[in-house]
């Protein structure tokens, strides 16, 4: 019987992981199929004693359970647990973990589009995104700020991935974020705003006053493939990183874990971008 993998989270009604999961595992020849098994809240524990159980052989974890997952595992490792978010569950000699590959496919991108270290970055956001920004960010010594747009959110956050640094809040709706956005050289959108299906699909969760000439501004969001952020980014004459890449990139992660073998990347951004075209919804 083949093995099953797949994502859970809710709703999944937009997810392209499926499609170039299932194009990697195919191109390597291996018997597995890959879905999308849309999960509720309500049914996390039922979902993640299948896990226990045999039915499934590797996940993909998206919102809202990145943070609940630890606790149905026997262990995580280093950068989930720094994280205090998985979106991989695996198997490894008869337990069962949990990685957050998001992390290193953060700073995989912003290596692949040449972003300078050390520099000073803007996180929008203070959810589970914003976690795996903030760990990959410090990790690039970058002088990080984050703005959102309920502050004790943001609070929580650094206390539970960076506490011994000084990290600044800002409110996302304050005056002075126009100022203080202009001032970093990077701008990393976590947020859902301007997301296809969100919350805000035809927002920006920046005022234009926050963008200028040089700026790299990467949207973790991949619908659409142009933000409302990314397009007045690009009109402010800011270098732009749209999502799928880092999608794709975290996922690729996901299949090594499970196959201990090198994922076909090129194989699997193609998948995604025909998927993405294909199914604009
Ligand atoms: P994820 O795991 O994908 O990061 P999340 O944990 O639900 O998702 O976090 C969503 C983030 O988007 C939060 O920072 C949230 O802001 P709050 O902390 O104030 O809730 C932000 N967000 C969602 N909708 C928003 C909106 N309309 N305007 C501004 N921020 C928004």
């Amino acid at each position: 019987m083949s093995d099953c993998y797949g994502a859970i989270g809710y709703p999944l009604g937009h997810t392209v992981s499926p499609a170039f999961q299932q194009a990697a595992f195919d191109e390597l020849g291996i018997d597995a199929t890959y879905m999308a098994i849309e999960t509720p809240t309500s049914d996390l524990s039922r979902r993640m004693s299948e896990v226990r159980n045999g039915r499934w052989a590797g996940l993909n974890v998206t919102i809202p359970h990145k943070s609940a997952i630890p606790r149905f595992l026997d262990g995580t490792a280093e950068t989930a647990a720094a994280a205090g978010a998985v979106n991989t569950i695996y198997w490894r000699n008869g337990r069962l973990l949990g990685e957050n590959t998001d992390v290193p496919a953060i700073g995989t991108v912003l290596e692949n589009a040449e972003v300078k270290k050390g520099i000073r970055a803007l996180v929008v956001g203070a959810g589970g995104a914003a976690r795996a920004a903030l760990l990959s960010l410090t990790a690039r010594s970058d002088d990080v700020v984050i703005a959102n747009r309920t502050r004790s959110n943001a609070e929580a956050t650094i206390n539970a991935v960076t506490p011994e640094q000084e990290i600044e809040i800002l409110d996302l709706n304050s005056p002075s974020i126009g100022k203080v956005a202009t001032e970093c050289e990077l701008i990393v959108n976590t947020t859902s705003v301007g997301m296809s299906g969100g919350p805000a699909p035809d927002e920006s969760p920046l005022p234009t006053s926050a963008l200028r000439l040089g700026q790299v501004v990467f949207d973790v969001v991949y619908r659409p493939e142009v933000t409302p952020l990314l397009a007045q980014a690009a009109e402010a004459g800011c270098r732009t990183i749209g999502g799928l890449e880092m999608l794709v990139i975290q996922g690729a992660l996901s299949f090594e874990l499970w196959t201990g073998k090198p994922a076909p990347l090129d194989t699997m951004m193609r998948a995604a971008r025909t998927a993405l075209a294909t199914d604009s919804g």
